[in-house]
């Protein structure tokens, strides 16, 4: 079994939670590297459904390490009541099964505030984020005024940190966002309490997985969002503030590129978005909606509704480019049951010029004009296929032409939320 790095090839919510929970069961570790609580896993085992924010999805494979890497920003709050509400769904999270990076960053309630109060301002260049403090902490990080999880769990880190920190963040929270200021000693004995609850969890992550794969063990690096939210690559600024895409598994771990085997790459057999920003394949009235409702795309964190849109093999291509991606798994194929005809984004015009290359420059990209090429649907209800032989065969030949299009073999076909619902064509990780 190799390495593997598990992301979101379009704009996040693709179902990576259930193909990681998958593959988990033939590795060894599984590891979150980016990202926070504006992730939503979901994932269904019989009529249980599991909805994971910080924690990797082997969380729910009893036999597993899971692990939050130093690239991940993790809220306490939100982490000790996402355990208490795994354990009350019958798993656990303990010092034996989850380890959390001494140098991930923390998720503080200024972070939250002013997000959200951004956001409200905003107006026009409203971004949509998931509101919970993620720009915010990663500025602070990469402004070298942030609060690591080493810190959280020594009184004397968290207090001396905090004091350099919370005066200039109060006064940009009061001054320019017109908010409320936050008061230190409220936040240094809740979170002090926080770091005594989460020490446990606390490890140096890069040299414990350095070993685990010198002595044989592998890795399953599970990216959140998508490729197109990527901080260097997505739409920005209509993106996350982290490196979502393969890239960031190293950067968000310790682990060297060169320890890493393989890219699968997770889509959706149409396209969603969830926030502001440029989306090609927009499907809007009516039939975007009847797109939206047989998906049910409400968000697993937010609970807003995702915008809907064809497949873009044109976008999946360059985020195959920038990830590496070498096996696609495509989930939800069983959404388009009913529908007559299927559109498939094969290109992008611009003034007239078809594209070469998926553009830089958000205008351009609004602007665009999708080359779509038409296919037939298929009436039939394919949840309860088995093979690929049992989908009819204008099924076949959509996903023979997201192959064709896209340049990238599909390793798995998902017809449902629930584990064993999935067709495997390639047997990748034997
Ligand atoms: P933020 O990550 O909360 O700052 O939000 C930035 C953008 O990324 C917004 O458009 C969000 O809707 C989007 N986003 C963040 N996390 C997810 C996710 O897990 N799935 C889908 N979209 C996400």
């Amino acid at each position: 079994m190799p390495n593997v790095v598990v992301i979101g090839a379009q704009w996040g919510d693709e179902g990576k939670g259930r193909i990681v929970d998958l593959i988990s069961e033939k590795v060894d570790i599984i590891v979150r590297y980016q990202g926070g609580n504006n992730a939503g896993h979901t994932i269904v085992i019989g009529d249980e459904k599991v909805v994971l924010h910080h924690l990797p999805s082997g969380i729910l494979r009893e036999d597993k390490l899971s692990v939050i890497g130093n690239g991940v920003v993790v809220d306490p709050k939100v982490l000790l009541q996402e355990i208490i509400e795994l354990e009350s769904a019958g798993y656990s999270a303990n010092e034996n099964n989850l380890k959390i990076s001494d140098r991930a960053h923390v998720i503080m309630p200024y972070h939250r505030e002013i997000d959200m109060a951004r956001e409200s301002m905003n107006g026009k260049g409203k971004i949509g984020t998931t509101g919970r403090g993620i720009g915010p902490v990663y500025e602070d990080k990469a402004a070298r005024r942030g609060i690591k999880f080493a810190d959280l769990i020594d009184p004397d880190s968290l207090s001396a940190r905090l004091k350099d920190v919370l005066e200039e963040r109060n006064s940009y929270l009061t001054k320019v966002l017109g908010g409320n200021p936050l008061n230190f000693e409220e936040i240094f004995q809740e979170y002090v309490q926080y770091g005594r609850e989460l020490k446990r969890f606390s490890c140096d992550v890069s040299t414990l997985l350095n070993k685990s794969i010198s002595n044989g063990q592998n890795i399953l690096f599970e990216g959140a969002q998508g490729a197109l939210l990527d901080i260097d690559f997505g739409t920005y600024p209509y993106v996350t503030s982290s490196s979502s895409g393969s890239g960031g598994a190293s950067i968000g771990t310790g682990v060297s590129p060169t320890k890493i085997d393989t890219v699968l790459g997770i889509s959706k057999a149409y396209t969603t978005r969830v926030g502001e920003g440029p989306f090609p394949t927009e499907i809007s009235g009516e039939l975007g909606e009847e797109l939206r409702q047989a998906g049910g795309e409400f968000g697993a964190t937010t609970g807003r509704s995702r915008r809907c849109g064809w497949f873009d093999a044109f976008a999946l291509k360059y985020a195959a480019q920038i990830n590496g991606i070498s096996w696609l798994a495509v989930t939800k194929l069983d959404v388009l049951s009913g529908f007559k005809k299927i559109n498939v984004c094969i290109g992008y015009r611009y003034k007239g010029q078809q594209l070469t290359s998926f553009p830089s420059n958000n205008q351009v990209l609004k602007d665009i004009e999708p080359i779509y090429l038409e296919m037939e649907g298929w009436k039939e209800d394919i949840s309860e296929a088995k093979e690929l032989s049992e989908l009819p065969i204008q099924a076949r030949k959509y996903l023979e032409k997201l192959e064709e299009t896209t340049g990238v073999p599909i390793y798995t076909v998902s017809l449902g939320p629930s584990r064993e619902k999935i067709i495997f064509l390639n047997e990748i990780f034997s």
